[in-house]
């Protein structure tokens, strides 16, 4: 298919084949001011390319621009899950950007996925002006916490057991534990086999990994994997030795405290840095000392697109309030736009006249319950057509827990 921005027709776009992986990833890489991947990091890049998902885009004999996603679900609130496509690995050669081989790449990015069935899409964005126009609204944030490990003074001990279990036993278990703890929470999803060869073996080395794994009564109920970078002990705060959590799931709020007090224990360690943690995780309550737990970022995390939006508003759960009519607009699938009366009940489509009016990203920023209705009116981003229709559609789409994904791709 053509590309199709302002006119410029010059390039063409393809799904890849797996011959072309590796110059598809060589080229993602270079937008990024990276290298090549060396071998020894392809082996994992190279399992998380799927068949049917990639594609390129050609001019001139050569690839200029790529785009991937991985097979994944997503929780809804509610407790639903739906198909999810994790969207990954966007790239356009630096003399081809700002023609619009990002927009026909996406273009047939978006079409396939909601073809092949796929419900919602997501991604992080390197950058946020990039996304919205394609439909992306922010659905859910993260919190990156940092601790001063030293001053920290939990003010319990674990309770349960945690042991570490390294090597292939240790992912196993982790495996397993996180298969059933997510998609479960609104905006986490499921993770595709070859996820945790690169996001975790990779970057702990695979001789390094250990798995903190908490358990009661010989049951397994959470885990956490963690790595430690040595720096200089106690002789400043420039080079601090600072263990940082990559990943930590419970099953119960007992499994948590313990996995949190168990990593906040490990010696030789002056911080301790999580990254993509929930927004609502009150790890400070765990301390003597809450100001040796610091809010060093609160971000952006997953840029939701509702792919197929009469599939996605029928599977979430809605409470009990008066019904609304919403508009929605959406440049990009346009078999998504029209009205939709949203009640206790669920969503169908409408001919009624519409009391709210949006686009497709600003249905995405609300789906979750990440922002209200309220926040979106005041800001200028829906239109209100009927007085009182943001607060009725917030009472409609309240939840009891913020998203959030907990999953970096
Ligand atoms: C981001 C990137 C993929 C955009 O590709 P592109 O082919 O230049 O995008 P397009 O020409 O289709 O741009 C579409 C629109 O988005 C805008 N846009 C694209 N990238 C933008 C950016 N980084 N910042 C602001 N606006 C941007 C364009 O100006 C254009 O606007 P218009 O339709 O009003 O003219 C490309 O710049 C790139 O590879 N960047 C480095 C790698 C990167 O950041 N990847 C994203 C990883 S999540």
């Amino acid at each position: 298919m053509p590309g199709d921005h302002a006119g410029v027709t010059d390039h063409d776009i393809r799904v890849l084949d797996d011959a072309e992986y590796r110059a598809a990833h060589t080229l993602f890489r270079g937008t990024l001011h990276y290298p090549p991947a060396p071998d020894d990091q392809w082996k994992y890049a190279q399992e998380t390319y799927d068949a049917g998902r990639v594609l390129g885009a050609f001019a001139d004999g050569g690839m200029i621009g790529t785009v991937q996603s991985f097979p994944s679900a997503m929780a809804v609130p509610g407790g639903a899950v739906v198909r999810h496509a994790a969207v990954s690995r966007v790239g356009v050669r630096a003399d081809w950007t700002r023609r619009g081989v990002l927009s026909a790449l996406q273009r047939a990015q978006l079409s396939a996925m909601r073809a092949a069935g796929d419900v919602v899409a997501s991604l992080r964005a390197s950058e946020t002006a990039i996304y919205g126009r394609f439909g992306y609204g922010v659905a859910s944030r993260y919190k990156h916490l940092r601790i001063d490990r030293r001053r920290a003074a939990p003010r319990s001990r674990v309770a349960g057991r945690v042991r570490l279990v390294g090597g292939e036993e240790g992912e196993r278990i982790a495996r397993g534990l996180f298969d059933e703890l997510s998609p479960v929470r609104a905006g986490t999803i499921s993770r595709w086999p070859a996820w945790w060869g690169i996001s975790v073996r990779r970057v702990v080395g695979e001789e390094n990994l250990r798995v903190a794994v908490r358990s009661a009564g010989g049951v397994d109920d959470g885990y956490a994997i963690y790595k430690v970078t040595p720096g200089v002990h106690d002789a400043s705060d420039e080079k601090p030795s600072t263990l940082t959590v990559m990943d930590l799931w419970a099953r119960s709020a007992e499994a948590w405290a313990d996995l949190w007090l168990f990593v906040l224990g490990v010696d030789l360690v002056d911080r301790v840095e999580a990254p993509g943690r929930p927004v609502d995780e009150p790890v400070e309550w765990l301390l003597g000392d809450r100001r040796a737990c610091r809010l060093a970022d609160l971000e952006d995390e997953s840029w939701l697109r509702l792919l197929d939006v009469p599939a996605a508003l029928a599977a979430r759960a809605y409470r009990s309030a008066p019904s609304v009519v919403v508009a929605v607009r959406d440049a990009y699938l346009p078999e998504n736009a029209g009205s939709y009366r949203i009640s206790a009940e669920g969503a169908v489509r409408t001919g009624e006249a519409a009391d709210l009016v949006l686009d497709v990203d600003a249905l995405a920023s609300v789906y979750l319950g990440d922002v209200s209705f309220g926040a979106l009116a005041g800001t200028r981003r829906l239109e209100v057509a009927t007085p009182g229709a943001a607060a009725r559609a917030d009472a409609l789409f309240a939840v009891d827990e913020v998203p959030w994904s907990g999953t970096f791709f």
